[in-house]
């Protein structure tokens, strides 16, 4: 038993401590009460949140929206960019292994990549061809038109034979490529064209790792060899080829592992946009890796980037201007790339500044 002391000094001892632990309530349930007013009315951003976390996630960009081909008048020039439209779309029924007009690509349709005939934000969309093309491209080291950039896609990533410019075929797709993006000025981009960007990761993506993404979230549509489903005439695929050899050639721009691991993250699973990709950033690269891992066919293309300096990070075949390895180009970490690269155009910026102040 304790005694009369020891019992009071452990009552005294008892109220002070519920004494400190009414305080540290009263303080909780006040910061809680006034917490929503804080963020809504104490700055101009505080709204802003609030509405943030409703929405997860709004993007205030006004995208490119595409040209509606309803608002042709001339009627030959509608047809002629209609048959376009159906070309980018259905491209192996007109020109596939059963084409119906030639028998030239590998059986991929254009809006396979180019979602919704090259429309889809962040979809890898035709929006800035009409504005920006011709240009310079470092990959052939020439000036392009859109006829030699729609040939590249049909000899690379439709693994196929490049159509004739004066024909009927390629004068509806770019006729169509350009209706698209006449309401984009000359020399600008639209918001949204090509692939959003994504961040790099700090170690090499992993093709193991990717297996095991492929096997869980692909799969299903792609099928267990990457072959896809064609559709049962099989005159284009349900669910298109991502390796194999039916699928785009090693010198197709989606071989690039960034170019892959961007389109993927925005969207892919089908059915994914920008605004709810499915896929972490690691497993976007991961994925990316295993697909790029397998066998696909090659092409032959040695005049591809004359000036080495010009290789993307990312183009996976030597030789390169710099001393790293053709598996890391392939599948990074490309940080110690970049700080490469960013250091040497430092010391030419410095070397021409010394040489003007000479
Ligand atoms: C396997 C995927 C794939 C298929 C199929 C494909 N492309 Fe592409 N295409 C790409 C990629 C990736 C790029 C961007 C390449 C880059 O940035 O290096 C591209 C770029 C383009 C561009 C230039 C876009 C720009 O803004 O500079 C045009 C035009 C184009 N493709 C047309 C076509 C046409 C026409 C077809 C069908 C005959 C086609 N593509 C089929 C993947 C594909
Ligand atoms: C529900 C079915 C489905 C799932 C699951 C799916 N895809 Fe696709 N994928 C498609 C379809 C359909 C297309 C063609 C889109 C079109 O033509 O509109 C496509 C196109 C692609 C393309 C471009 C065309 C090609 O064949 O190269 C790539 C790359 C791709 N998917 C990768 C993936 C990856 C990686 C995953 C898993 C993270 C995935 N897909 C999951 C249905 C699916």
């Amino acid at each position: 038993m304790l005694n009369g002391q020891d019992q009071d000094t452990t009552v005294q001892g008892l109220i002070a401590v519920v004494n400190k632990l009414i305080l540290v309530i009263i303080v909780l349930v006040a910061g809680i009460i006034t917490m929503p007013f804080v963020l809504y009315y104490g700055d101009n951003t505080g709204k802003e949140k609030i509405e943030k976390t409703a929405i997860q996630f709004q993007d205030t960009v006004a995208y490119w929206i595409a040209a509606d081909i309803n608002t042709i008048t001339d009627t030959k020039k509608k047809l002629l960019v209609e048959y376009g439209k159906e070309l980018i779309a259905h491209t192996s029924k007109y020109l596939g292994p059963r084409g119906s007009v030639m028998q030239m690509s590998n059986g991929m349709n254009c809006q396979n990549c180019h979602l919704q005939a090259g429309t889809v934000i962040w979809g890898n969309n035709y929006g800035s061809v009409a504005s920006l093309y011709p240009k310079f491209r470092a990959r052939s080291g020439s000036i392009e038109n859109i006829y030699k950039r729609v040939n590249d896609c049909f000899e690379r990533s439709l693994n196929g034979k490049a159509i004739d410019t004066a024909g009927k075929e390629m004068q509806a797709i770019a006729a169509y490529i350009n209706f698209l993006g006449s309401n984009v000025a000359k020399g600008k981009k639209a918001a949204g064209s090509g692939f959003k960007d994504l961040t790099f990761l700090n170690r090499a993506a992993d093709p193991q790792n990717g297996l095991t993404i492929y096997t869980t979230k692909c799969q299903s549509c792609h099928q267990a060899n990457g072959e896809g489903v064609f559709n049962p005439e099989k005159t284009e695929y349900i669910y298109p080829a991502l390796w194999g050899k039916n699928s785009f050639n090693d010198g197709a721009g989606l071989y690039r592992v960034s170019n892959f691991a961007k389109y993927i993250k925005y969207n892919m699973p089908q059915g994914t946009t920008y605004l709810s990709p499915k896929l972490t950033d690691d497993e976007a690269w991961d994925v990316a890796a295993y697909i790029i891992s397998q066998t696909r066919p090659h092409i032959n293309v040695p005049k591809d980037w004359p000036d080495i300096s010009k290789k993307p990070i990312d183009h996976p075949f030597g030789p390169y201007a710099d001393v790293f390895t053709e598996r890391q180009h392939k599948y990074g970490p490309f940080n110690p790339i970049i700080d490469e690269q960013k250091k040497k155009e430092e010391a030419v910026k410095q070397k021409a500044s010394a040489e003007v102040k000479n």
